[in-house]
């Protein structure tokens, strides 16, 4: 019996033309697809620059990076995600602490965040960066964490890598755009509130409610090019519209400093392996794109050594690059870019299929004992990658890895996502269990469905009925 596995790429003959035709192009790598493929992918997500790479787990390397995150700062991330959200900090040095997660929703619970950072403020350990996850492609309470991020001084970036097309409803003002990023010395390392006047506003903090400020030295980051100049402060600020309220595509609100998506065949679009980081700022994009090619700069405008750079007659050098600091070969290819691109455009019929199968199971499992499903904030408009349900496995009796052996012998695949990262080897001891009764709680019930858009009305009744017939 053939299985239905939890999650599947749709490949059409649009895609497959379209990477053969990629193939006879003079161009592999880095042709003109890509650009186009960002062009089209930050029209969808509303964010004025988007930068392709190689994978999600790269997307969120290149925006630790970005953020000049490193030794001695702590990322703080939700217990329950996939291993590449809190490995980004570690990746760059920095230290990772758990949060628990909402109960409800299954994402990052901000009352937990809070305590988390409250206590390492008092403690004179600070977080410096928060990374948040769209569960399931469920978007997290973002305007509490654009709260959050503003009082505590962070770097917000914003795993989206299982909500692209996902939209909530929040704080009609963008609540400024971006700031610079402060340094590892303006920022005097763990010190968010205390520092001086032009690290506090730098940082969006000292206001009193929240509200990001505009102003503040330049950010000459360790990485900065001479592009990275503080932005116009008068495009910061943003006063009075906080009482309003409007619908946010996932990468439109400008408070995190960086989204991140994924393009894993089991994610909404697949490139097969692929990524982007979004950014409202060009200044960050730019260091995003030398970062994926090797710290390369190719400007003239830009070079530091200049001699080298420049013939007699000041024409620039053929050949002349410079490297200006320590890159990575995260590209993605145009072949990849053109197979992403027309899944782009099928994004809203994929969206659309997966609402409606996941719409299904909860409908025709309302009634099953010991099963029940994520609750859905008001106003989000989850873009659902998993269908996440939780099952009382003790209360019936039985044990999860009996009922998905037995699932599977019915030719329906399942999956758990994910077991919290501190029950990892390679992160326990960051952080206690008993810290994290809803992380643990929810590990305890979760199973993932079969859930891709290429699942036929007969594999989601077949899906059901071995459901019915294993839970009895
Ligand atoms: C929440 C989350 N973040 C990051 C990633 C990493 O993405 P990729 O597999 O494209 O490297 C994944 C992938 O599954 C993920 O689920």
């Amino acid at each position: 019996m053939n299985v239905i596995p939890y999650g599947h790429q749709s490949i059409g003959e649009e895609e497959i033309a379209a990477v053969v035709e990629v193939l006879r192009s003079d161009f592999l790598t880095q042709g003109p697809v890509v650009e186009r493929f960002e062009e089209e992918f930050a029209r969808v997500v509303g964010a004025p620059h988007a930068v392709a790479c190689s994978s999600g787990t790269a997307a969120l390397h290149l925006a630790a990076l970005a953020a000049g995150l490193g030794p001695g700062d702590r990322v703080l991330v939700p217990a329950v995600t996939f291993v590449a959200s809190a490995n980004a900090g570690r990746f760059v040095g920095a230290d990772v602490a758990f949060a628990d997660i909402d109960g409800d929703d299954l994402t990052l619970s901000p009352a937990a965040a809070e305590a988390v950072l409250e206590k390492a403020r008092r403690d004179g350990r600070p977080f410096r960066a928060l990374v948040t996850v769209d569960l399931a492609g469920h978007p997290c309470d973002m305007a509490a964490f654009g709260r959050l991020a503003d009082a505590h001084g962070l770097i917000w970036i914003a795993d989206a890598c299982h909500a692209l097309g996902a939209t909530w409803t929040g704080p009609a003002s963008g609540q400024g755009k971006a700031g610079p990023i402060p340094t590892a010395a303006e920022r005097g390392r763990g010190r968010p509130r205390g520092g001086s006047a032009a690290a506090a506003s730098i940082c969006g903090v000292g206001d009193g409610d929240g509200r990001r400020q505009g102003g503040g030295a330049a950010a000459a980051s360790p990485l900065a090019g001479p592009e990275e100049s503080p932005p116009d402060p008068a495009g910061r600020t943003n006063a009075g519209a906080d009482s309003l309220t409007r619908t946010w595509r996932v990468g439109e609100w400008p408070r995190p400093d960086f989204t991140v998506f994924s393009f894993h065949p089991v994610k909404h679009i697949t490139t097969a392996e692929g990524g982007m980081v979004t950014t409202h700022d060009p200044r960050r994009a730019a260091r995003l794109r030398r970062l994926r090619t090797h710290g390369i700069v190719r400007d003239p405008d830009r070079f530091v050594f200049r001699e080298e750079a420049f013939d007699r007659d000041g024409q620039v050098n053929p050949w002349y690059y410079e490297v200006q600091a320590l890159g990575y070969n995260y590209r993605l290819t145009d072949l990849q870019s053109a197979l992403g691109l027309v899944q782009l455009r099928r994004l809203p019929e994929f969206l659309a299929r997966r609402r409606t199968i996941v719409d299904r199971y909860r409908r025709e499992l309302a009634g099953q004992p010991g099963v029940r499903f994520p609750a859905v904030r008001s106003g989000c408009v989850p873009a659902w990658h998993l269908a996440i349900v939780r099952i009382d496995y003790a209360g019936l009796g039985t044990t999860r890895g009996q009922v998905m052996r037995r699932l599977r012998e019915r030719g329906v695949g399942t999956q758990v996502h994910y077991l919290p990262l501190p029950m990892m080897p390679f992160y326990a001891g960051s952080a206690l269990m008993t810290n994290l009764p809803r992380s643990l709680g929810y590990y305890r019930e979760a199973l993932s469905l079969p859930l891709f858009p290429g699942m036929s009305d007969a594999d989601v009744t077949r899906v059901l009925e071995a459901l019915h017939e294993v839970l009895g």
